[in-house]
């Protein structure tokens, strides 16, 4: 008896000892309400915790920047060692991060960078450019516009002002469309071009239908066809179906090519029924490995593998780009099921 509660003594020890010595992350990221970030919060705290880590895993209620800054404070109190960060307002952070730097705390923004302080050490994400310019890619190759077709008709759904990778989504999939902008070959029949215009606060789904709605309303209630809707990612693009759908476009008959991104599960259905073209697949599991990767490296103060550098006002930030991939209703089942990204009875309708 005496023996196995000695034994029971030192283990008790040692799991202190080892709590004691467990570095502590916090994270934090902006919302539940869209399924990419509850995905990103499991995935790096199965990751953290895989690899002996204390975890402290936030949401900021549904997009709450008060509330983000908050949970950030408290995480520096409960004294987490580095801080994973996926901002809400790109500039928001400035005063909870200087106090990070001041303690010695690391900072890591996960897909979006964090602008305008000097107190932030890596970025890991995926190419948002580039994200932009499959999107806008796929609408040339889809309508052959290389080749001279045309005129069709486009408008343009974006994403949050307040979110730096939006203005990079938007400019990658402009880059690839403006020169048949400018020779007619594709025409904005609303006339809304420019980012301010086109952007959606909080990459919201019932604002992008609500903008639908008006630009159905407006342009295209009299016949006029619609071919394209450019939107930035996948609660967008549900956005301009459910706006389509309600004003009587069917699929395959007058439906536009919408584009989209982050493979949402409502939107990669929505692909299977040919309400949405095309959307980025951003594999969340690379990208949290590549965070945790980057946290480890650090706290062991060595080199950390980065592959660019994103500027943010202060600094060149030290960045570690993923790849972006397309998925449509040629290739989702290699990409998504065989991959083991979902099961096919989570695409099941
Ligand atoms: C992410 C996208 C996401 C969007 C809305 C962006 O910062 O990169 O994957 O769709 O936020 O949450």
């Amino acid at each position: 008896m005496k023996k196995i509660l000695s034994l029971f003594l030192v283990m008790a020890l040692l799991l202190s000892v080892g709590s004691a010595l467990a570095e502590k992350v916090g994270i934090s990221m902006p919302t539940k309400s869209l399924q990419r970030w509850n995905e990103d919060g499991e995935y790096l705290q199965k990751e953290f915790e895989a690899a002996g880590y204390e975890v402290e895993l936030q949401y900021a209620g549904d997009n709450d920047v008060p509330t983000q800054i908050a949970q950030l404070e408290t995480m520096l109190l409960n004294e987490c060692d580095v801080l994973v960060i996926t901002a809400i307002e790109a500039n928001a952070l400035g005063n909870v991060l200087a106090t990070a730097k001041e303690n010695g705390v690391k900072v890591v923004c996960h897909d979006r960078i964090i602008l305008d302080t000097p107190a932030v050490d890596y970025y890991a994400t995926f190419d948002n450019f580039q994200v932009g310019e499959i999107q806008g890619q796929y609408v040339v190759d889809t309508l052959d516009l290389a080749n001279g077709a045309g005129p069709f008709n486009i408008e343009f759904l974006a994403g949050d002002p307040g979110d730096n990778n939006a203005t990079y989504f938007f400019n990658g999939g402009i880059s690839k469309v403006q020169e048949y902008l400018d020779n007619g070959q594709l025409v904005c029949v609303s006339g809304q071009t420019g980012f301010d215009q086109v952007a959606t606060p909080s990459w919201k789904t019932e604002t992008a239908q609500a903008r639908m709605d008006d630009i159905i309303a407006s342009y295209y209630s009299d016949g006029t066809p619609l071919h394209v809707v450019l939107c930035s990612n996948d609660s967008t693009a549900q956005g301009a179906t459910n706006a389509l759908v309600a004003a009587g476009f069917k699929a395959g008959e007058d439906y536009p090519i919408i584009t989209g991104q982050d493979c949402d599960i409502a939107s990669v259905k929505n692909i299977v029924k040919g309400l949405q073209a095309m959307s980025i697949f951003k594999d969340t599991r690379i990208l949290a490995a590549r965070t945790v990767q980057m946290v480890n490296s650090v706290l062991a103060g060595e080199e950390v593998e980065v592959n660019s550098v994103v500027p943010n006002n202060v600094l060149d930030v030290p960045t570690f780009y993923c790849t972006p991939l397309f998925a449509d209703v040629n290739n989702y089942q290699e990409l998504l099921i065989e991959s083991g990204y979902y099961t096919a009875d989570q695409l099941a309708d």
